[in-house]
């Protein structure tokens, strides 16, 4: 493999608060992240209600490249790289289906992920002219398609990761995964239990990934951003309400892992139920339900809360504003291709998810009323950023700069109070251990007091 590098020392100061704009906008940055970053990171790639029967697929991304996330006929969960090893068409074009091979529109060349014709699913099964072409000695297994190493289920959602020596998932995680169980887990407390309602939603945004990562790793100081929507008040049934948690938000970051959200302080009851769809009677008898399910279901164990937050390096996910994960798939320095996932408890009566998919359509993406205020700044944004006066300017990150301090209950993460961009500081710490590191060694994280202490 080719390993480009490039010079970033210098890009990136969490100490004094200042990031680079190359980070930003630049092409042999960009180029470094899609080796360095998003083949050793651990990526989502799609959810198992996406894929329920045998032979289903759905083609995902992985960084700039297309993959075939795949459940073949004996159930296992595959990746596989969505280009051929003859010449490098896409072996399928669509965006999902069922079949149990892909052939190649290009030459022909077909490949199976049926264990009882194979023995490494995505090898070559079919070769036009093989004999009079070949000779009939085409190593078939050797140009298989491309499999990713690392698959994992986790709670419904399917992550895999490029690189054999990376981290298992649950310790790439840390505690961050009690956080994204919020959003995973069934209403009622119970673990998992959750489907993608409808299709994903995508579309392209010119602007940096980053902007989008960062933005949902803990941002709080951007709610100027949204005062329309905060105006408009539209709650999630249609009627008058808030859009969002009203309990104070804190902002919790992982030092040594990256990951950050915008949360609760881990605390020991639900807190109280509040009336929310008070226009639909089944609907709110359904939460009313669910919640005094949850109260039983968790008892007094410690549980934790959230609004937003990002998993490093590019999903982020929201609990409940609505209940999403948005991947931020890198396209170019300055473009990103926004994929939503939306969930709904999978058990959940018809009025609910009906509910829920109005709710998400006029609350979240590109038409959404407050996607529209972020997508705007992180264009604008930029654009304003790429001429040769704005690149001598680093961005600012000193907001709650030296007030980190532990979290109690949860020994590897930091908060700063709401206002705070320790989690961006995290999150660009770990970006640059990523870009510099040899390999996976150089990544383990440190022990986690030790990194709480220097606040990343
Ligand atoms: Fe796929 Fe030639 S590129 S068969
Ligand atoms: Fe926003």
């Amino acid at each position: 493999m080719m390993r480009r590098e490039i010079d970033i020392s210098g890009l990136v100061d969490v100490e004094n608060g200042v990031v680079s704009r190359e980070l930003f906008v630049n092409s042999d940055v960009f180029d470094q992240e899609m080796e360095n970053v998003f083949t050793r990171g651990w990526l989502l790639v799609g959810h198992e209600s996406l894929i329920p029967k045998p032979n289903d697929y759905f083609v995902s991304r992985m960084g700039t490249e297309s993959v075939i996330l795949t459940r073949n006929k004996q159930g296992e969960i595959l990746v596989l790289l969505n280009s051929c090893t003859h010449r490098g068409m896409k072996v399928c074009r669509y965006d999902q289906g069922n079949s149990a091979v892909f052939t190649c529109p290009y030459h022909g060349w077909s490949f199976s992920t049926d264990r009882e014709r194979v023995s490494q699913p995505g090898a070559l099964v079919g070769v036009p002219r093989s004999e009079e072409g070949y000779g009939g000695k085409l190593d078939r297994e050797a140009w298989g398609l491309e499999r990713c190493p690392h698959v994992v289920n986790y709670k419904g959602t399917v992550w895999a990761n490029w690189d054999s020596a990376a981290m298992p998932f649950e310790d790439y995680l840390g505690d961050m995964r009690m956080f994204l169980d919020c959003v995973l887990d069934h209403r009622d407390g119970s673990a998992g239990g959750s489907e993608v309602i409808g299709g994903v939603q995508k579309w392209r945004v010119r602007s940096n990934w980053k902007l989008s990562a960062e933005n949902f790793v803990g941002d709080l100081y951007h709610e100027v951003s949204h005062q329309s929507a905060n105006l408009a008040e539209i709650g999630p049934s249609g009627g008058k309400g808030r859009r969002d948690e009203q309990r104070p938000r804190h902002a919790i970051g992982f030092p040594g892992l990256g990951h950050g959200v915008l949360g609760f302080l881990p605390h020991y009851e639900e807190p109280e139920y509040t009336a929310s769809y008070r226009n639909d009677p089944e609907v709110e008898a359904y939460y009313r339900e669910v919640y005094e399910a949850r109260v039983r279901n968790l008892g007094d164990r410690m549980r934790v809360g959230m609004t937003v937050g990002t998993i490093f390096p590019n999903m982020s996910f929201h609990a409940n504003q609505p209940r999403t994960l948005l991947l931020a798939h890198p396209i170019s320095a300055t473009e990103m291709e926004m994929w939503r996932y939306y969930l709904v408890d999978a058990n959940a009566p018809a009025k609910v998810k009906d509910m829920l998919r109005h709710y998400y359509l006029r609350y979240s993406g590109p038409a959404g009323i407050t996607e529209s205020d972020d997508m705007e700044n992180w264009t604008y944004a930029t654009a304003a950023s790429g001429g040769a006066i704005a690149r001598r300017r680093a961005y600012n990150y000193q907001l709650g700069l030296g007030k980190e301090r532990q979290v109690p209950g949860l020994p590897g993460a930091v908060q700063s109070g709401s206002y705070s961009e320790a989690n961006q500081r995290i999150f660009y710490r770990r970006w640059e251990q990523f870009m510099q590191a040899e390999d996976w060694a150089d990544l383990m994280p440190e022990p986690q007091s030790a990194a709480a202490a220097h606040g990343g």
